[in-house]
């Protein structure tokens, strides 16, 4: 193959064949084939698209391009949950416990990144002691014994994805659905699930930004994983407001005990027992969707998915007292509340700038080798359409550094639009596609 050809052919909207595309993925991460090459293809598919066999072609490609993660060792059958991002999204810290404790297996691969907060790695690490650096024995072996066990990725895991993002960011091709498709779904085949199951967040704090876009993405991921045979759905989610309470790295660890001891958010409560439920139908565990919903619900109820929190955290050399005692965790020096102005309704709720002011107080990274502070960051009282009363505190700031708390306050204030009116409450779970 000549990759002028590749280019010339997709350039005039032809349909690229397998091995065209696995000789472009393999030209590019072994160094034979230019980043200026690679730019033109990118542009050429942006703008004449792939169908579906060339996106799951590429999506193979890609995921094979590096190492893979075998979980061949692990009994059962393995379901994974991803969600393409979303502020307060602490599904995955309580989904793993609770999933868990009705026994389905889960070998959780977490990333760190870059974001408004920390990833679940980063979350998980502000309990004191928690390791996520485990090696593949380890963590294998802590999902036979107990059941679970989270991890840090892997450095080489589909390295042809890190050098298409990278140049997608500066050649302005990022926002391409086979593009993004294919980028989702090699991370997840990579990682070695039997089945997967994928949030696809629209909205303003989300990366796509419209209900519609979410289905096209949510309806392509789900063809790719199916003919990769990985059984995959998709639910589309609501990302118009934050999901949960807590917006920062400790409290949102809090934020997911407080969901196992029963005493969550709804909205968060809602999506949790969803994903779940689905995954020990996936799992073969419980076919039928109410009794699963039954059994989760017990397992709160019982205590039973918490206990299944606390071994977990023991396991990776954590201290499990932090769920009794929350000032275990690291603690902010300044903590300022936010009072409503007057009575009212959350008409809106701008759910990038609370991400963004909990960002800029150390809760995220901004650049690559950013240092977190685990124990700062925002929580909400109210979401869109609950009432608020004149002086009623309607959110909390925490933070170490004093100069930043004003401003915080500002953003945080500027982050919520009331209305003298009742508003509706919005739903959280818009679509499910098989
Ligand atoms: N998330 C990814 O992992 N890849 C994309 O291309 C877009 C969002
Ligand atoms: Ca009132």
């Amino acid at each position: 193959f000549f990759m002028t050809d590749i280019i010339e052919k997709k350039k005039r909207g032809l349909k690229l064949s397998k091995e065209e595309i696995q000789f472009v993925i393999d030209g590019y991460v072994n160094g034979s084939i230019s980043d200026y090459q690679i730019s033109a293809l990118l542009m050429a598919i942006y703008f004449k698209g792939m169908d579906e066999d060339e996106t799951t072609n590429l999506t193979m490609a890609m995921a094979y391009s590096g190492e893979t993660v075998d979980l061949s060792e692990i009994k059962g059958i393995k379901v994974d949950k991803h969600s393409t991002g979303g502020i307060a999204d602490t599904t995955t810290l309580v989904l793993v416990p609770l999933a868990s404790s009705v026994g389905v297996k889960i070998a959780k691969m977490s990333g760190r990144g870059l974001g408004h907060t920390g990833g679940t790695i980063d979350k998980l690490e502000s309990i004191p002691g928690f390791c996520c650096e485990l090696d593949a024995k380890t963590f294998i072996n802590s999902v036979n014994t107990i059941g679970a066990a989270i991890t840090g990725q892997s450095k080489n895991l589909v390295p042809a994805d890190k050098m298409l993002y990278a140049l997608r960011d500066v050649t302005a091709t990022v926002d391409s659905m086979p593009l993004i498709a294919s980028s989702i779904m090699s991370k997840k085949i990579a990682g070695g699930a039997d089945k997967i199951i994928l949030d696809v967040k629209f909205g303003s704090g989300a990366f796509m930004k419209t209900f519609e876009d979410a289905l096209e993405l949510g309806r392509l991921m789900v063809k790719i994983g199916n003919r990769a045979e990985r059984e995959t759905i998709a639910y589309i989610t609501d990302m118009e407001q934050p999901l949960g309470l807590a917006i920062g790295n400790a409290i949102e660890v809090i934020e997911a005990i407080e969901v196992l001891k029963g005493s969550g958010h709804p909205d968060l409560l809602t999506l949790c027992l969803e994903f779940a439920a689905e995954m020990m139908r996936m799992a073969e565990i419980e076919s039928d969707k109410s009794k699963a919903v039954a059994k989760l619900k017990d397992s709160i109820d019982t205590g039973k998915a918490l206990e299944k929190f606390s071994e977990i955290i023991k396991n990776q050399g954590g201290n499990p007292k932090v769920i009794q005692d929350y000032s275990l965790f690291p603690q902010a020096k300044y903590e300022l509340e936010v009072t409503a102005a007057q009575d009212g309704y959350v008409s809106k709720i701008d759910g990038v700038r609370l991400g963004t002011t909990a960002m800029k107080l150390g809760a995220g990274r901004q650049k690559k080798d950013d240092v977190i502070d685990p124990a700062v960051g925002i929580w909400i009282y109210k979401k869109v359409g609950d009432e608020v009363n004149k002086g009623e505190v309607f959110a909390k700031i925490l933070a170490n550094d004093r100069a930043k708390l004003d401003w915080a306050k500002d953003e945080v204030k500027e982050a919520f639009e009331f209305d003298l009116k009742p508003t509706e409450k919005r739903k959280v779970i818009w679509a499910k596609i098989t």
